[in-house]
């Protein structure tokens, strides 16, 4: 039974957009949004609104049971180029905070919503189709930090019986709230460079191809698995989800169809670019799709068509 949720991470590109939508669903007040480094937006400050850092074990206990919790969807974490850059925190948030709310939740039964990622795979992993199943061995912090959190899931699981979800998300596209320093974060900002500068100075390679997916359906999915029957449910975690399979230079050329105008230059960032090269080009999302009835509403044209649309009414206003 999802009634009272707590959402970590909620400033956050994800968090922002999902703490709307639950709060849509369920009631302002029924959604407890914590965010950590950026402060709330007028949008999330409307309903309850915490500042929680999730290292803290003691203070998400406490909020988990003051607010008399039943489902948490765990978003706090750095992403994968700012993981590289600082890789002690990078644990310290992304394991340890998991750590903390899979513990919180133990001792309330509380469900847990956990986001892995495409990074959660490594080079050994198959690029092409990449199985539910298969060899993960990833080199970056943030991807041993995503595996680690999905085999900590299914541990809580099964040991302890806590309801614990997820998804292995690709790259996450939207126009409310800016990502905070992915490897995919070039599939927004090259939205803000078209509409603004008709140019756009890529990080990663024209031919760098990974799975990406637009804001909606990523709350969708994220909400439709926790709302999914447990009885169908045969993984549980870590489900592969997709909705498109794109290079730099094919989302160039999608959005040239609307702005054709628009250039792409490329300006490798070797850092970057080596964390995208070990990460797969196109997952397998069946399970999700057999098991919870998984199915991504946009594709790229939908996706760019949108993206340019709704940006253009926020940079204008
Ligand atoms: N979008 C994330 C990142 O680039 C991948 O999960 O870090």
């Amino acid at each position: 039974m999802m009634d009272k949720v707590l959402v970590t991470g909620a400033t956050g590109q994800l968090g922002s957009e999902l703490t709307q939508a639950l709060r849509q669903k369920l009631g302002v007040d029924n959604v407890i949004a914590a965010g950590h480094q950026r402060s709330a937006s007028l949008e999330l400050a409307q309903g309850p609104f915490i500042q929680m850092d999730v290292r803290d074990s003691q203070v998400v206990t406490d909020v988990i049971n003051d607010y008399q919790v039943d489902t948490v969807f765990h978003l706090a974490a750095l992403l994968s180029a700012v993981a590289e850059r600082l890789p002690k925190q990078a644990w310290d948030i992304n394991i340890n905070g998991l750590l903390n709310v899979l513990e919180a939740a133990r001792e309330r039964q509380c469900a847990v919503f956990f986001p892995s990622s495409i990074g959660a795979f490594g080079t050994g992993t198959p690029v092409f189709n990449t199985p539910q199943d298969t060899i993960q061995r990833p080199n970056t912090l943030y991807g041993i930090s995503k595996l680690s959190g999905e085999l900590l899931c299914d541990y809580y699981q099964q040991r302890f019986s806590v309801d614990a979800r997820g998804l292995r998300f690709p790259g996450l596209i939207s126009y409310q709230t800016l990502p905070g320093g992915g490897t995919t974060d070039y599939a927004v900002e090259i939205f803000y460079a078209a509409l603004q500068q008709q140019s756009y100075d890529c990080f990663l390679r024209a031919d760098s191809q990974l799975d990406m997916m637009y804001m909606p359906d990523a709350v969708n999915a994220a909400i439709a698995l926790m709302e999914a029957d447990p009885a169908q449910l045969t993984h549980h975690n870590a489900f592969n989800v997709t909705a498109m399979s794109i290079t730099p230079a094919q989302l160039a050329a999608e959005i040239r169809r609307h702005i054709s105008e628009f250039e792409i230059r490329y300006s490798v960032d070797p850092i970057r670019q080596a964390i995208a090269d070990t990460w797969p080009k196109h997952m397998d999302d069946s399970c999700a799709h057999a098991e919870w009835g998984w199915q991504a509403e946009f594709g790229l044209s939908e996706m760019v068509s949108d993206m340019l649309d709704k940006l253009a009414i926020k940079l204008s206003g």
